[in-house]
């Protein structure tokens, strides 16, 4: 395959904040807001949460600048970048796990995304208003395992996403994300503070800061660093691929932070809005997916204009949403484009209508499909089609993606090139490069083969 768009002018983004703001819209979006708390409840609480912590901030860290770095260097999507630093290698492949975890995440995601926006509409038209907590649980389950709504509202979120991703880098990605992210941050706030001032709700605060470290196996570490790489958007590409949009003279280090930073502020801000609801409520932690669906309503029924502050909640995670879902789907289509030549708008279109159909089978496994049962490691009785998207792109492909981007960045891509691209060619001082040599090569991936390995009972 040739590389048919070298030598054409890349399009890039329009400003150091507008690239930021993209690359947080990606990492920041169901993965804070409803994952995160989710797994949270599942896993323990806080034991959980600090091994998250811990993942995001040395192996998320990490993994994020070398993807940036190869993306900015290669100036091309998830494969090519791979292909042009290492022509005639098998590094490639990399990339094409990235592009198929594209494809497994965007399909349930678009699922669930659909449900933020079908909640929306609950909101507003006050269906929700004045219902008892205890029926929330059952009114989610009878909407998700319905065979048509759902799928309904996955069509139209994934018509929103190919929208964008049509318009392009800078007159689509990046100007909705400028716009939406600080929004969410505010609604967020609120409803921590209502939560925390819910009677009981203080049960939930000790959820989250007293960590049961018994509660710690080899599956919860496996589960949060899956975590860490599913909220950061790593291991795939898409930071590889929206690295390629920047331009020479960006901070990649500084950028790395400052979207860890805004991810995990903005998962630990819903931890806190979510779990202190809950107990006050009186639902269990381990809610499993419905978690969100099933706690926030009951809060908003609290607050003066209750059903108000719901329209906007589920309107700001419906769009956090979306520009997560951008970045997942470019990931295919600037491959696409790239390597084929082909317009953005037909790329785009024709992907994003695959990834619908694929994301249909995981609406159905919710409800009419879910005798179909896949088997996979440390899961007894097997996965429904929707988990088992989920949980093999979090748990397998992902971390191995970004053992991969690691090993590859230090070993491979000669490492005087990789650390020339993060100091900007040494203008750039980087206090932290020896430390980010040795995690890099060493640590992270030596740290994700062990968690992966015992984390399917497979040593340890
Ligand atoms: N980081 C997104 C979230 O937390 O919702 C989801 C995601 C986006 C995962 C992009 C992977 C990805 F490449």
């Amino acid at each position: 395959m040739e590389n048919k768009s070298i030598g054409v002018e890349r399009e890039h983004w329009g400003s150091r904040f507008g690239f930021v703001m993209a690359a947080a819209g990606s990492a920041i979006g169901l993965g804070n807001i409803w994952r995160f708390p989710y797994l949270a409840g599942d896993n323990g609480g806080g034991a959980f949460i600090i091994i998250y912590l811990i993942a995001a901030f040395l192996i998320g860290f990490t993994v994020m600048l070398c993807e940036f770095a190869i993306g900015r260097a290669g100036q091309l999507n998830a494969i090519g970048s791979f292909r042009k630093l290492a022509p005639g290698t098998p590094w490639w492949i990399t990339g094409a796990f990235g592009v198929l975890a594209a494809f497994l995440i965007l399909s349930f995601y678009g699922v669930v995304a659909g449900w933020t926006m079908a909640y929306v509409w609950m909101t507003v038209t006050g269906s929700l208003s004045g219902v008892p907590s205890d029926q929330l649980p059952g009114i989610f389950v009878g909407f998700i395992t319905n065979p048509t709504q759902p799928i309904i509202w996955q069509a139209i979120f994934m018509v929103l996403t190919v929208g964008i991703v049509v318009a392009g880098i800078k007159g689509g990605i990046e100007k909705w994300s400028k716009i939406l992210m600080p929004a969410i941050i505010v609604i967020l706030f609120i409803l921590m503070f209502r939560g925390l001032t819910l009677e009981g709700g203080f049960a939930g605060v000790s959820f989250i800061l007293k960590p049961d470290f018994s509660q710690i196996t080899g599956k919860v570490v496996l589960a949060a660093l899956g975590q860490a790489f599913f909220s950061l958007s790593l291991g795939m590409g898409t930071m590889i691929t929206y690295g390629s949009y920047l331009e020479k003279k960006e901070n990649m280090p500084s950028s790395a932070a400052t979207v860890i930073g805004l991810d995990t502020g903005i998962a630990v801000l819903a931890g806190f809005a979510i779990f202190p609801a809950l107990f006050a409520v009186g639902l269990e932690p381990s809610q499993g997916a419905g978690l969100v669906f099933m706690v926030l309503p009951a809060v908003f029924d609290t607050l003066p204009l209750g059903m108000f502050f719901g329209t906007i909640f589920f309107i700001l995670l419906a769009i956090a949403a979306l520009t997560s879902a951008i970045s997942i789907l470019e990931v295919v289509v600037a491959f696409i484009k790239d390597e084929f030549n082909v317009a953005r708008s037909f790329s785009a279109i024709v992907i994003g209508f695959i990834i619908f159909l694929v994301g249909v089978t995981a609406s159905l496994s919710m409800g009419p499909w879910d005798h179909i049962v896949v088997p996979f490691p440390g899961s007894e009785a097997g996965l429904n089609l929707f988990d088992f998207y989920d949980e093999f792109s979090a748990k397998i492909l992902l971390p191995i993606g970004g053992m991969l981007i690691c090993l590859f960045t230090v070993w491979v891509w000669k490492p005087q090139n990789a650390f020339k691209e993060i100091t900007n060619n040494g203008t750039l001082s980087f206090a932290w490069l020896p430390l980010f040599k040795f995690m890099a090569g060493i640590v992270a991936p030596i740290v994700i083969l062990i968690v992966l390995l015992n984390g399917f009972g497979i040593f340890g």
